[in-house]
């Protein structure tokens, strides 16, 4: 607005000469100091200081002070950036302009002393104001002010949908920047050789692993410390899952007998990445020599914690008396805790052991409950290992490095395991706690929370006094949703501690695990694993328990036998930090049907999704997400309320039995898997958080590339109940379930992957004005003489030739403003 205030004017004289009885300088400001704190909350000292010498100033009218206009008064959305422009106007000269809050939330005015200012807008639960004051001062110290009032409204999606495509880079919406900081091969230590992403390159312990997936920003302070307020730099600990095996060699994988150097390289691109990420002028970059940085593989030395340490099962030639572990693989997904470590998760791990016929048979004489037990966990039968890395001999006798992925028994060896690798497989599949702060600190084996493909482990609201809880989906075909509930309630003074692993064994080495059981009323009951109570104990007629490590150890068994709902494959967790709902994807179930595996009101759907290449799919093609409110909002809760928040489907398939959800083309999305609600200190995770959505799909794959979607869900209970008719194979029957308010508008398409790649792992700066994405395996069909991508090259040369490689990648706005709103 325009607006020629008062006319304070302006004199020669010094202040300290004025004896009247007037008020003394240090009053004056006294009473304006008091006065302005209690209208807005505080004020810095150099506002302070602009007002004194405004009130001092006296009148001179034969020249008139300045004719200011700052700008039309507007309205605004929570985490926006906000641009005020004043102008003045004056008989002589313009000396000095600037901005000063006068109404509303303090915010931080960026270029405050010059006509244009912007600030972010607050993070507000209803429409607010704001007011501004614009200061133009002339030549003659003449002030001239003019005011204008910003309207913030609560946050709200702020950005156009980005449209399906097949195109080999990363698309992000009009007004933000994607850039490629840490891709495959990148070398994390000093003196280590440029990537030359040829197949030639070695030393995977000092470069960034393969396939980046779950990963967690921990700011870092100037002196190395935890900072949670740094924006600038922090360690990313990243999960690196798999590998794409044909573009680590020059023409491919050697065939059996594998190579030793192939297999080596192969293992060590597995693991964890803990690097120095920087944000300078030029953007964000990672550090290569960095003292933090840190290769954590499948041989990185590692205790095991909780109580499956130093149990029979876990005994090994490498560690006799069970307490010691040798690495961890197929890092999935992730959590984290508030005492700043960081919790990675082992999922696919069965894969990689070796089993021979001979220990199939051996083992079913020798201890029919290990049998069962592997069994139970996709290892019943004989099967050579992922990658034939067991065909591999190593140079020196006393390197098990390769031996320790056959867990064919040794007849001639201990029958407690401890004379070779018969035990290893159990040292996997579980939650491994790590100390970024600390690269010499050895990561710890939580085994209270469970032994399973444990997807994640994302930890629900922490509140003093209430026991912490960790949520996991068990991500396999019709497997369970967990919940660990540690014993100790928690004090929030331990997120401050510097013995962090320490403040680890607190929390994480004793409690309950629970898995859920999804009730057709949309309610849902925890179901404790609890050695002597219920089925869980040594009468168990199909696997008799032993103790709690034994529980817990074979925790598919346990849920088993409690009764456990069995879901459409449980991948991520994610928990709403404005309100402590946890959300769950469920990506796919093509064994879901409607005879022999039947819907159920948490599971509903079962059909034919035509679109899928390669032929049709059958079963939940396209997966749901499911939430659950904790019975009062408590980690400690042992019941629930449910609904399903969204149905996967293409726009174009049935409304009314599959497209449930009424995407349409600006939203609709197959295989729902990472999932990610915007930090708590931004506006992203507070009053209606932002809900991350990221893909794993096949099923709509002739249309779309993976993708990361953006949402700003309701809460449980805000739909209703719904029944659908399925329809697969011939049959057809009726399912009740119950539905959430349609996202509508309030879920967009924000990015879609390059190609034949996974979208997985997201965190954000504690600010939120850089979200950091992974791209996992593009090219992954391909070889190296048939490069079916060529990411991240392609995102910045269309003529690109070179190898896939998976990265992450920094997402912000062009304007600074909080991504997504
Ligand atoms: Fe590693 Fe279930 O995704
Ligand atoms: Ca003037
Ligand atoms: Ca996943």
């Amino acid at each position: 607005m325009t607006d020629n205030l008062t006319h304070l004017g302006y004199s020669d004289g010094d202040v300290d000469t004025n004896r009247s009885g007037n008020p003394s300088l240090t009053d004056i400001v006294a009473e304006r100091f008091s006065r302005r704190q209690t209208l807005f909350g505080g004020m810095s000292a150099a506002t302070l200081a602009v007002f004194g010498t405004t009130l001092l100033s006296a009148c001179d009218d034969s020249d008139p002070a300045p004719t200011v206009n700052a700008g039309t008064s507007g309205t605004t959305s929570s985490g926006r950036i906000v641009t005020l422009t004043g102008s003045a106007t004056d008989n002589g000269s313009i000396t000095r302009v600037g901005w000063t809050q006068t109404a509303g939330p303090a915010v931080t005015l960026e270029d405050a002393g010059t006509s244009t200012a912007t600030f972010l807008a607050p993070s507000v639960s209803a429409a607010t104001d704001l007011k501004f004051t614009f200061t133009a001062t002339d030549d003659k110290g003449a002030p001239s002010a003019a005011e204008t009032t910003v309207t913030v409204n609560p946050a709200a999606l702020g950005f156009t949908a980005v449209a399906k495509n097949l195109a080999d880079v990363v698309t992000v919406p009009d007004g933000y920047t994607a850039t490629v900081l840490y891709s495959t091969g990148d070398p994390i230590a000093a003196g280590v050789a440029a990537y030359a992403n040829n197949g030639s390159d070695t030393n995977y312990a000092q470069r960034a692993g393969d396939h980046h997936d779950g990963m967690t920003y921990f700011g870092l302070s100037a002196a190395g410390a935890p900072d949670p307020a740094a924006n600038a730099r922090g360690l990313m600990c990243i999960n690196h899952e798999n590998i794409n095996q044909p573009y680590l060699h020059p023409t491919g994988a050697t065939g059996s007998p594998r190579p030793y150097a192939e297999v080596i390289k192969e293992i060590e691109c597995h693991g964890v990445s803990v690097v120095e990420f920087t944000r300078g002028a030029n953007g964000w970059s990672y550090v290569q020599n960095s003292a933090f940085n840190r290769r954590i593989t499948p041989f990185t030395p590692m205790t095991i914690h909780g109580p499956a340490r130093g149990a029979a099962f876990m005994k090994t030639a490498y560690s006799p008396d069970g307490t010691q572990a040798r690495g961890t693989i197929n890092n999935c997904a992730n959590g984290h805790t508030p005492w700043n470590t960081y919790l990675t998760c082992e999922e696919n791990w069965a894969g990689y052991f070796r089993r021979d016929a001979s220990d199939v048979t051996a083992r079913a004489a020798l201890s029919p409950k290990q049998q069962t037990s592997l069994a139970r966990y996709g290892k019943g039968s004989a099967s050579g290992g992922n990658y034939g890395w067991t065909t591999a001999t190593a140079p020196n006798a006393g390197d098990t490095s390769i031996a320790k992925f056959k867990i064919t028994l040794d007849p001639a060896k201990p029958a407690d395991g401890t004379g070779d690798f018969r035990n290893e497989i159990f040292q996997y599949g579980w939650v491994v706690e790590i100390d970024p702060y600390d690269p010499a600190s050895t990561p710890r084996k939580r085994t209270a929370l469970g032994r399973m493909n444990h997807e994640g482990s994302w930890p629900g609201q922490f509140v003093d006094g209430r026991k912490p809880a960790w949520y996991t989906g068990d991500d396999a075909t019709n497997e369970y949703l967990f919940k660990f509930v540690s014993n100790t309630p928690w004090a929030a003074g331990d997120a401050g501690a510097s013995n962090r692993m320490a403040i680890g064994d607190k929390y994480l080495d004793a409690g309950t695990l629970y898995v859920a059981r999804f009730d057709a009323d949309g309610s849902g009951q925890w179901l404790p694993l609890v050695f002597g109570t219920g089925p869980l104990t040594a009468a168990n007629a199909t696997y008799p328990f032993a103790d709690q490590a034994d529980v817990l150890a074979n925790a598919r068994l346990a849920a088993d036998a409690l009764g456990a709902t069995r879901m459409d494959r449980p991948e991520w967790t994610a928990t709403n930090p404005a309100n402590g709902e946890i959300y769950l994807t469920l990506t796919n179930n093509s064994s879901r049907n409607l005879t022999t595996n039947p819907t159920d009101a948490s599971n509903p759907r079962a059909y034919t999704d035509p679109r899928t290449t390669g032929g049709a799919t059958n079963g939940n093609a396209n997966g749901h997400i499911i939430r659950l409110k904790e019975a009062g909002n408590s980690t400690e809760a042992t019941s629930f309320a449910w609904d399903i928040y969204a149905f996967g489907a293409g726009q174009d398939l049935d409304p009314t039995n599959i497209n449930l959800s009424g995407l349409d083309d600006t939203n609709d999305f197959s295989s729902p898997d990472g999932l990610w609600f915007g930090r708590e200190s931004n506006a992203s995770g507070l009053v209606k958080p932002l809900l991350w959505i990221q893909t794993d799909d096949g099923a709509y794959a002739d249309a779309t590339n993976c993708m990361l979607l953006c949402g700003q869900p309701g809460t449980v209970g805000d739909g209703g109940a719904k029944t659908i008719t399925n329809t697969l194979g011939g049959n057809s029957a009726t399912q009740a379930t119950h539905v959430g308010a349609l996202p509508g508008t309030n879920l967009r398409r924000f990015l879609v992957g390059p190609t034949e790649c996974e979208i997985t792992g997201i965190d954000s700066t504690p600010d939120g004005r850089t979200v950091f994405v992974n791209v996992q395996h593009p090219g992954e069909r391909g070889n190296p003489a048939n490069i079916t991508s060529h990411w991240p090259e392609s995102q910045t040369n269309a003529n690109a030739t070179s190898r896939p490689r998976s990265a992450t990648i920094a997402i912000t706005k062009n304007d600074g403003g909080i991504v997504g709103l």
